[in-house]
C-alpha cells in the first residue's frame, strides 16, 4: 500500500502547538503568507491507518476502567525492538512505561542523582533536556560536538572524559540518534563513548526517541547492544510518539536489563502516581508497532530522505554564508547562519523574524546552544518545504532579489 505524504492536512482547529503557536517573540505572519510550521519535533503527515483502527476497535467496548498493560503490548514491542534494532534477549520484565521521555529522563536522574548534581550531556543540546533538568535543579555540563574536517559532527572523548573527571560527574545523558545535530552514530563512537562513561564510573541515559527515523542508508546501534557493561550501565528511553506522530497520545517505555536499576527506576517513577499507561495511548503503540506501521515507516524514511536531500542542496547553493551538516537522521536542520549575519550586518533575531514574516515558522536555535542557529523541521509535504525554501529564498535571504 502506498500511503499518502504529499496532502497538505488542515490541522488549524485541532488545537495544534505547532500550528497555533509562533516560537519567535514578537514575529508575526505578514499578510498574503499561509504559515508553514516548521520547528516543534511533530509531523505535518498522516499517521499510519492501523493506529486510528486500534484505538476505534477498543472504544467499542464501553468499559474504561483500571487496566494493566496487555501482554499484546509488551510483545509488540519486543517484536519491534527486535525486527528494527535486532535487539536479543528482551523480555517484558525490562520493559516500563513511563508517561514521556522526558519524564523518564527524570525518573532516571532520580535514581542516579542527587538534586543539584552535575550531569554529562552533548551540545548543542535538546532544549527538552535543558528545561526538564534545571526545572528539577540538575546542572547540566556540555561537552560540545565539534565537527570534523568533514563537516561531521563528532564528540569529543577527551573533553567527554576531562568534564567528568573535572566535575566529578556520575550520570551522562546520551541522545542517539543526536538532536538537534542529526548525527546517527557509528557502532564504535558509541563503543568509545561507553568506554569513557565505564572508566569514570557514569551512569548513562540513553534517549534513542529517534532511533526509528534514520534517513535511507544509515542503521541505529542501541547503545546497551555495543557491551555487556553498557547493558547493564545504562537506562534507555524509546516511544512511539516521535516515530508515528503520536506526541498528543502520550507514552513512552524504557528498557533496563540490570535488575537493581530497574527497581530503583520503578520506583522512581510510581513515586508521584501519575505515571500510567492510558489505554489509548496503548492500543496506539500495538496499532503502530506491526507490519502495516513498519511499511509506513520505509515510506516514511524516503520521504524524509527526499526532503533532507532536498533542503540541503537547495540550502548550500541559494545560501551562501549559511552553513549545515547533512542529517542522517531525525528530520531536523541545524542551520548556522553565522556568517550570513555578519556578512548582511543582520542580527539573529532579524532573520528569525524576517522568516516568520513570511509564514516560515522556524526555531531559535540558540535554546539548543547553537549561538547563531536556527532549527528548522523538514517533516512535511516537500511542496510546503519547496514553498517555504523559495520564499526564503526571495524574501529573506536575498531581500533585494
Ligand atoms: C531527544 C528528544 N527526547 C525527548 C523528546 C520528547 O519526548 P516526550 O514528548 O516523550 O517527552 C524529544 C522531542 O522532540 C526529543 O527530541
Amino acid at each position: 500500500m502506498q500511503y499518502d505524504f504529499t496532502t497538505v492536512i488542515d490541522r488549524s482547529g485541532t488545537s495544534s502547538r505547532a500550528v497555533d503557536v509562533i516560537p519567535i517573540p514578537g514575529a508575526q505572519v505578514k499578510e498574503g503568507f499561509s504559515p508553514i510550521p516548521m520547528w516543534i519535533a511533530d509531523m505535518s503527515f498522516a499517521t499510519v491507518p492501523t493506529i486510528p483502527q486500534a484505538i476505534a476497535k477498543r472504544l467499542e467496548h464501553p468499559l474504561f476502567g483500571y487496566f494493566n498493560p496487555s501482554s499484546e503490548y509488551y510483545d509488540a514491542i519486543i517484536r519491534w525492538q527486535q525486527k528494527r534494532n535486532g535487539v536479543q534477549g528482551l523480555e517484558k520484565e525490562h520493559i516500563g512505561y513511563e508517561n514521556s521521555v522526558l519524564g523518564g529522563l527524570i525518573s532516571a536522574l532520580g535514581v542516579f542523582c542527587s538534586r543539584g548534581d552535575k550531569v554529562l550531556v552533548h551540545s548543542p543540546t535538546y532544549i527538552g533536556f535543558t528545561n526538564s533538568m534545571t526545572n528539577c535543579g540538575y546542572q547540566l555540563i556540555h561537552s560540545p560536538l565539534v565537527l570534523d574536517e568533514a563537516g561531521v559532527w563528532r564528540m569529543d572523548f577527551a573533553d567527554m572524559d576531562r568534564k567528568l573527571k573535572e566535575h566529578k560527574i556520575r550520570t551522562a545523558i546520551f541522545c542517539s540518534p543526536h538532536n538537534p545535530s542529526g548525527r546517527v552514530w557509528e557502532p564504535w563512537e558509541i563503543e568509545k563513548a561507553m568506554e569513557v562513561y565505564k572508566a569514570n564510573d557514569v551512569m548513562v541515559i540513553s534517549d534513542e526517541i529517534w532511533s526509528d527515523l534514520l534517513l535511507n542508508g544509515y542503521h541505529h546501534t542501541p547503545t546497551q547492544s555495543v557491551s555487556e557493561d553498557a547493558r547493564q550501565r545504562t537506562i534507555a528511553l524509546y516511544a512511539p510518539t516521535k516515530t508515528f506522530n503520536l506526541a498528543g497520545l502520550v507514552g513512552s517505555y524504557h528498557i533496563v536489563y540490570n535488575p537493581r536499576l530497574r527497581d530503583r527506576l520503578e520506583k522512581e517513577a510510581s513515586l508521584t502516581h501519575y505515571n500510567s499507561v492510558n489505554l489509548l495511548s496503548m492500543h496506539a503503540l500495538i496499532g503502530a508497532y506491526c507490519p502495516e506501521g513498519e511499511e509506513w515507516l520505509t515510506q516514511l524514511r524516503q520521504v524524509l530522505t527526499t526532503n533532507v536531500d532536498y533542503a540541503y542542496d537547495f540550502i548550500t547553493t541559494h545560501f551562501p554564508g549559511v552553513t549545515l551538516f547533512k542529517p542522517q537522521g531525525t528530520y531536523m536542520l541545524f542551520l548556522d547562519c553565522t556568517q550570513w549575519c555578519a556578512d548582511h550586518g543582520r542580527t539573529l533575531d532579524e532573520l528569525l523574524r524576517a522568516g516568520v514574516e513570511v509564514g516560515v515558522i522556524w526555531q531559535d536555535g540558540r535554546a539548543f546552544h547553537g549561538p547563531c542557529h536556527i532549527r528548522m523541521n523538514l517533516a512535511l509535504p516537500l511542496s510546503q518545504l519547496q514553498e517555504a525554501l523559495n520564499r526564503l529564498d526571495r524574501y529573506v535571504f536575498h531581500p533585494q532579489g
